[in-house]
């Protein structure tokens, strides 16, 4: 591990816990409403803004749940953590002015909703009168999202009672609205931290300048500003309360399990790369793994391509060492389409013969939160390999800009076909096997014929999101709350 490289420090307290640390959690609501009344919101506001969790105080619930693990003490740290954040309707609605939150003015994603980018940029499914194919709360507009996260239901049940209180909702005082509720829960036993099909999650995110004070080996470190708004490497000039902040990108999207379980199941690879007989279940387990881009474990197949190495994946200094490079222009080790290479392409757009790359990978990084939702898959689900119980990922992920960080990623790599553009290579990759939006075809699959393309179905189907912008705790109590 190296030393971090110097950059001015961050004011760890004027910024909202999940943007930099993750609010710890077991749990976790996600409320999304409505402002009711716009000057009773700005005045109850002013009650909720201190039990808004900053970077600071995570740290420290960091600190004490290490020290309880430590100390081998039982169950878990009673905690739990709020934050909030609004859509540009919702600043609308409450009079404020984010226009240094849209520099791209029309076209900027925070400010046409993602309902909108929806149809138009991210390729979701429309309905005949033009509406993304989504639930029908998220196509009423959505002023805000306040995240309750904890370790129990019971804590955030009753952290959600009190915030209820201060907006006084269900009296006829109400300020806000609420349109949805969606429960998060990390899964149950050794699939803590493993997404719904099985495979562990959030293993890689941007490494912060300024923030970070170990920088483990693999993808550059970031600026500041590439997460948070008006720091070191945003471009965008920002009004004063508009700096500390984030875009929050958040899509509700359903995983059909026992449907990828079958389809695995059905597709197993004959032999691996070395051109070594596999059983069904080792060549349905590399299939998987070719689709993700690690193994179920979260050992990188680019590093440990045939065989998965759980060891490896536990190892922080190990399991984000990766860039494709070994096999520049190759799909032997990983296809060019798999998940991880779709979203983080890491050097195969650094390092000759690849095309000049205008923006530098460090700007596309996004900071990936979210938790999953909905029940484990039943036996009878097993059986029938069709999904009847709603689940996957309430997807959040944090960036200084939409359109360089989600909206880029999703639009102009996961979806399409032609994406990393190798010259050299006659087949094109495909779309991403798990989020492209279109027809979903990949090549690569088979390490031993690289050219052969699979169909795959939709497993993953989002059904709702919108942008929200996170403000920092000066922003929340001087610009947005008034007595
Ligand atoms: C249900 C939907 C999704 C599932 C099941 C899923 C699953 C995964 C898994 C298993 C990993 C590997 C673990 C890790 O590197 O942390 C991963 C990485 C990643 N995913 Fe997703 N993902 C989903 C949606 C998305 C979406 C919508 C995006 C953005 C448009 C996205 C962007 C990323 C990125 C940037 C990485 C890290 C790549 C890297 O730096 O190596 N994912 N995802």
């Amino acid at each position: 591990m190296s030393a971090p490289p110097a950059n001015p420090p961050l004011n760890l307290t004027n910024i909202q816990g999940d943007i930099l640390s993750g609010l710890p959690k077991k749990t976790q609501f996600y409320i999304f409403f409505d402002i009711k009344d716009v000057a009773k919101f700005r005045a109850d506001l002013v009650k909720f803004v201190p039990i808004v969790k900053t970077v600071a105080q995570v740290l420290k619930d960091r600190d004490d749940i290490a020290d309880h693990k430590r100390r081998g003490l039982p169950g878990l740290i009673p905690m739990v953590g709020v934050n909030i954040a609004f859509s540009h309707t919702g600043f609308q609605k409450l009079g404020i002015d984010d226009s240094t939150l849209t520099p791209l003015g029309d076209n900027d994603p925070f400010k046409i909703g993602q309902k909108r980018d929806a149809v138009t940029n991210l390729g979701d499914k429309t309905r005949s009168d033009g509406q993304p194919d989504w639930d029908e709360k998220f196509l009423k507009d959505l002023h805000g999202i306040i995240l309750i996260s904890g370790e129990s239901h019971a804590s955030i049940e009753k952290k959600k009672l009190e915030v209820e209180a201060i907006f006084h909702v269900h009296t006829p005082k109400a300020s806000i609205q609420e349109i949805a509720t969606i429960r998060g829960d990390v899964r149950p036993g050794d699939q803590s931290a493993h997404e719904h099909f099985g495979f562990l999650d959030g293993i890689s995110n941007p490494q912060v300048l300024g923030f970070d004070k170990v920088f483990n080996p693999g993808p550059k470190p970031v600026d500041p500003g590439v997460v948070l708004t008006g720091e070191t490497g945003d471009p965008a000039a920002r009004a004063d309360w508009a700096v500390d902040g984030s875009f929050l990108a958040f899509r509700y999207l359903f995983q059909e399990v026992p449907e990828f379980d079958q389809f695995l199941k059905k597709n197993p690879l004959a032999k691996d790369g070395d051109g070594k007989d596999l059983t069904p279940q080792e060549g349905s387990d590399l299939l998987g793994a070719r689709t993700v881009g690690r193994w179920k474990s979260g050992a990188p197949i680019d590093v440990t391509p045939f065989k998965d190495d759980p060891a490896l994946a536990a190892d922080p200094r190990r399991n984000n060492d990766f860039a494709f490079q070994g096999e520049i222009n190759s799909q032997l080790r990983c296809p060019f389409g798999a998940h991880v290479r779709k979203t983080n392409p890491r050097n195969d757009l650094e390092v000759p013969p690849a095309p000049i790359n205008p923006i530098p990978i460090e700007k596309r990084r996004i900071m990936r939160r979210g938790v999953q939702f909905g029940p484990e898959v039943t036996r009878e689900e097993k059986i029938s390999g069709k999904t009847q119980h709603g689940r996957g990922l309430l997807f959040a992920c944090y960036q200084s800009h939409i359109e360089n960080g989600f909206q880029f990623i999703q639009q102009s790599w996961a979806n399409s076909k032609t994406f990393p553009p190798f010259e050299t290579q006659p087949e094109d990759p495909g779309l991403d096997p798990l989020i492209g939006q279109g027809v979903r075809e990949m090549s690569g699959l088979d390490p031993l014929n690289e050219q052969k393309v699979l169909s795959l179905p939709d497993f993953i189907i989002p059904r709702g999101g919108e942008y929200f912008f996170s403000p920092s705790i000066k922003g929340l109590k001087n610009t947005i709350a008034k007595a």
